[in-house]
């Protein structure tokens, strides 16, 4: 059988972190705990993509619409993710670059200044990028807001707009826990990404359904529109 790092060299991954608050439901815990355990296997998961020769990855972490959440969830969310940040220093050893996508204006300061400080320090890393999207919104939505001008929207504005600017645009997007959406992540950028679903919960995710996941892209023809 072909070793992951065979036929994982190179690609883009999109992940959707979902399924944490049915998790913890299961098992008659608080939502926070599923976040808890879907933060440990964002990083066993982040490490596994390093090894075997992912080229960038973007972990959809946080999208402006979570911020409805009640308070204390999102505050367990944003402490998760202080608390990975700093661990994130591990990412440098492991030679990677760590860029932030989306509006980080209406985080903590000190986690702004972390995000500034881990992109500082990794952006001449030259492994594998892991995007991290965090107050994530669709550019859709700044001009539903009027802060953009439909008029100015031409392929280069889209492309400059973008946070994941210059970078390669996923291959596959993943989301598990079975469902069959893309809520609002990288609409543009997924234009001609293979889609795929697994029906297991982001905490429970392994290495092996990665594994599965990239099998299941591989298997697809990709056309690009042609025929
Ligand atoms: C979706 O599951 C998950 C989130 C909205 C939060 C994801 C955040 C983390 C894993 C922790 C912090 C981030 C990092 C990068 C360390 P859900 O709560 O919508 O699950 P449900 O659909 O089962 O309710």
């Amino acid at each position: 059988m072909a070793q992951p790092e065979q036929f994982a060299q190179g690609l883009s991954i999109g992940i959707i972190m979902d399924g944490n608050g049915r998790w913890a439901k299961k098992r008659g815990l608080p939502r926070t705990a599923g976040h808890k355990k879907g933060a440990e296997v964002f990083q066993d998961i982040t490490r596994y993509c390093n090894e075997i020769g992912v080229e960038s990855v973007y972990f959809y972490a946080f999208s402006t619409e979570n911020w409805s959440r009640p308070v204390e969830e999102v505050g367990a969310i944003m402490r998760l993710f202080g608390e990975y940040l700093i661990k994130a220093f591990d990412y440098e050893k492991e030679n990677n670059r760590v860029v932030f996508l989306g509006d980080r204006t209406a985080l903590e300061p000190r986690y702004q200044k972390l995000m500034d400080e881990i992109e500082q320090k990794t952006a001449h890393n030259t492994g594998m990028t892991l995007n991290v999207a965090v107050n994530y919104r669709a550019l859709a939505e700044k001009v539903a807001k009027g802060e953009l001008r439909p008029e100015d929207i031409d392929e280069a504005a889209m492309c400059s707009e973008m946070y994941t600017h210059g970078q390669k645009d996923p291959d596959f997007i993943l989301r598990p826990s079975g469902e069959k959406r893309l809520s609002n992540f990288m609409l543009w950028q997924a234009a001609y990404s293979e889609l795929v679903e697994m029906d297991v919960l982001w905490p429970d995710f392994t290495r092996h359904d990665l594994d599965l996941a990239i099998e299941e892209f591989n298997r697809r023809t990709r056309r690009f529109g042609g025929i």
